[in-house]
Order: structure tokens, then C-alpha cells, then sequence
């Protein structure tokens, strides 16, 4: 979810950057990039909070982005998340990114089984008029349920996508934002064994919760670690490693590593991480599984998304 406004100073050449690594460019794009997956084949899919249509790239083929055909009735797409192999939800809505907020938010499914990656089958699952800003999803493994933040009341929500249902599976004050909009709350979360972990941005708080099959949170929230929260800086969407390592992007130009004990590390900050709102790992063998890349922003006079590959 967008968390700096313009006016951003995109300094060109002095790079500041610290943190171990270094984050390359892969391709740029006309948008405010929110959030990002990977398909099975290796390619990057990139949602965007201000169009309605999702970019599809190769990583190993630097600059070429296709945008995929455009979600009817919405102008701006956050969570995403693969449901099953190559078949992916994504939550679909009328934006105004100045008061972070939406309407006619919807779940659409995006189905590459049977369809050229250029041409996946869209096909709407249910429609949330109730929610003022759904944004991150996650899937919870082996059942056809995605669970999505709803920043504005601190909420999750549980929308079946095979049953095309949806209810709020838990509201707690640890989800809320801190202030009215456009503050945020949840923001990123992220099902990790048997825990619903999220990143609260305007809190700051890294923290996880135990849920049911369903959803239905078990047990109280435990923090993991503290961040500086508030209204434009803050921590967004995150991916959590076989090892139980959080990588999470943090507003407006770091990815931090979290450990099980909560210790926070920046793996790369600076000008060449502008803006990121997400972050995933690599998929396709040993060597996939060492690069993470991020949904970036270059805010300016326009607004340019893209995607930063980052070696870990
Ligand atoms: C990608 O496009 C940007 C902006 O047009 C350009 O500055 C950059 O050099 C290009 N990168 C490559 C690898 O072609
Ligand atoms: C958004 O929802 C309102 C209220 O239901 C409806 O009147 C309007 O047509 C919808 N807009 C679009 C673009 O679907
Ligand atoms: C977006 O929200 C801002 C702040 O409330 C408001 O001034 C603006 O008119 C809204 N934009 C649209 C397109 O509704
Ligand atoms: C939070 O902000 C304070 C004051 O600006 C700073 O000293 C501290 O290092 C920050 N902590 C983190 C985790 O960024």
C-alpha cells in the first residue's frame, strides 16, 4: 500500500545507499507498483494501486513488460497472491490514493491454466462493497481460501474463492491504523505455518497470530519486532523463507531481514530502493531462491513503478 506522497526527491546519481547488497532495476513502468508475485515459469507479476491492469515480466529479459488485459470496473489492483499452480487472486477496486482508500473493491481470479501468459482468463469471484481499502493477500495452503488485510477497520477477511464467500475472520485493535485516513493499519500479512504473520504500517508493529483452517485467529497476537511506524513511513509487504526469515519492505527506501528473535537488518536501503511496497522471493531451484524482488516506486512529476531484483 502507498505510503509516501509525492513530492519524493528522486535524486538521481548520489547514491546513499547502505544495507550488504545491491538492488538491480529489471524494467520500469507507468504506475504506483503495490504489490508483486512470481509464477512457477520464474515470471514476475506486478500489481498497481492507480491501473487496472497487471504487469507481467521475465526477469531475464531486462525492460519488457506486457500489461495483462484490464479488470472491468476498477482502476487500481493490490493483493495478489497463487491460489494453485498458475492461478492467482488478486483484489481489484476504485482507488484514491491520496486518502488511501477504495470502493467497489472486488476479488478477481487471474487463470493462466489454459491461456497464453499474455492473455490469462479473468473472471470476477465476488464482490466486497463493504471494505474501504483491501489490500494484501495470502493464500492458506492446500484449501481455496485467500485471507486479505482491510487497512482502514483492521480486519481480516476469509473469501472462499471456490464458494465465492467472504466474512471477517478477525478484527483487533493490534490491526487497526493509529488515525483516521490516510493512515493505515495491517497492511501486509503473510500465512506462515500456523500463523497469520502482518505488518501494521502505521503502528510499525511486525507481529503474528495462531489461526484455524479457516482463518479464525486462536490465540493472541504476539509482537515479533518493532518498527518506526507512521502515517508515510512504515513497513509494508513482506515474504517469509523456509528459515522463518522475514524480508520486508519498508517505506520510503529500505528492505529489512528480521530474524525469529525479531532483530532487524537493512539488506539494501537508499536511492536504488525507492518506495518499496513489496517484497518476494525468487522461485525455480537453489539459485531462485537466493533473490528477492521488490515492487519500487519512482515518484516524481509521474509516477513510474518498477521492479528491483536484489541478491541475498
Ligand atoms: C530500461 O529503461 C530505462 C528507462 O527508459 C533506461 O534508463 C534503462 O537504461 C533501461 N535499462 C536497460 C537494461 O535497458
Ligand atoms: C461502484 O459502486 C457504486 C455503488 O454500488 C455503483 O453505483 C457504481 O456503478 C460502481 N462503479 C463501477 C465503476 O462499477
Ligand atoms: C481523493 O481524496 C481526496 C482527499 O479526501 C479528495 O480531495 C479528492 O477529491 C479525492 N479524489 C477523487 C478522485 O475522488
Ligand atoms: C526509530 O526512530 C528513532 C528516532 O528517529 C531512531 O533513533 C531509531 O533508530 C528508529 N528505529 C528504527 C528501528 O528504525
Amino acid at each position: 500500500m502507498k505510503l509516501l506522497l509525492l513530492p519524493a526527491v528522486f535524486a538521481l546519481g548520489s547514491a546513499t545507499h547502505s544495507g550488504r547488497s545491491s538492488a538491480r532495476q529489471l524494467a520500469t513502468f507507468p504506475g504506483f507498483a503495490e504489490n508483486i508475485a512470481v509464477r512457477h515459469s520464474g515470471d514476475i507479476l506486478v500489481t498497481s494501486l492507480t491501473t487496472s491492469s497487471i504487469q507481467l515480466l521475465d526477469p531475464r529479459v531486462s525492460n519488457v513488460t506486457v500489461a495483462l488485459p484490464p479488470i472491468p470496473g476498477a482502476n487500481g489492483i493490490s493483493g495478489i497472491v497463487e491460489v494453485e499452480k498458475d492461478f492467482f487472486a488478486v483484489a481489484a477496486g476504485i482507488w484514491n490514493t491520496t486518502e488511501r482508500r477504495e470502493t467497489n473493491a472486488s476479488v478477481w481470479m487471474i487463470d493462466f491454466r489454459q491461456s497464453p501468459s499474455t492473455r490469462p482468463a479473468l473472471k470476477k469471484v465476488v464482490n466486497i462493497p463493504e471494505t474501504t481499502a483491501l489490500n494484501s493477500f495470502t493464500s492458506i495452503p492446500g484449501s481455496s481460501i485467500v485471507l486479505g488485510s482491510d487497512s482502514n477497520v483492521g480486519a481480516i477477511y476469509s473469501i472462499d474463492i471456490g464458494r465465492r464467500t467472504y466474512s471477517i475472520v478477525n478484527q483487533d485493535n493490534a490491526l487497526a491504523p493509529p488515525g483516521p485516513a490516510p493512515s493505515l493499519g495491517v497492511n501486509g500479512i503473510k500465512v506462515y505455518g500456523s500463523y497469520l504473520y502482518f505488518a501494521n504500517s502505521g503502528t510499525g508493529v511486525l507481529g503474528r497470530f495462531p489461526i484455524s483452517r479457516t482463518g479464525l485467529a486462536t490465540g493472541p497476537v504476539q509482537p515479533v519486532s518493532q518498527f518506526n511506524g507512521s502515517t508515510y513511513s512504515g513497513p509494508d509487504d513482506f515474504v517469509i523463507d523456509e528459515d522463518g526469515t522475514v524480508w520486508i519492505s519498508f517505506h520510503p527506501n529500505t528492505i529489512y531481514k528480521v530474524d525469529k528473535d525479531g532483530k532487524q537488518e537493512a539488506v539494501v536501503s537508499g536511492d536504488q530502493i525507492l518506495d518499496p511496497t513489496s517484497v518476494t522471493l525468487g522461485r525455480g531451484g537453489e539459485k531462485g531462491k537466493r533473490v528477492l524482488y521488490a515492487s519500487v516506486n519512482l515518484l516524481g512529476e509521474q509516477i513510474i513503478g518498477g521492479v528491483a531484483e536484489i541478491e541475498i
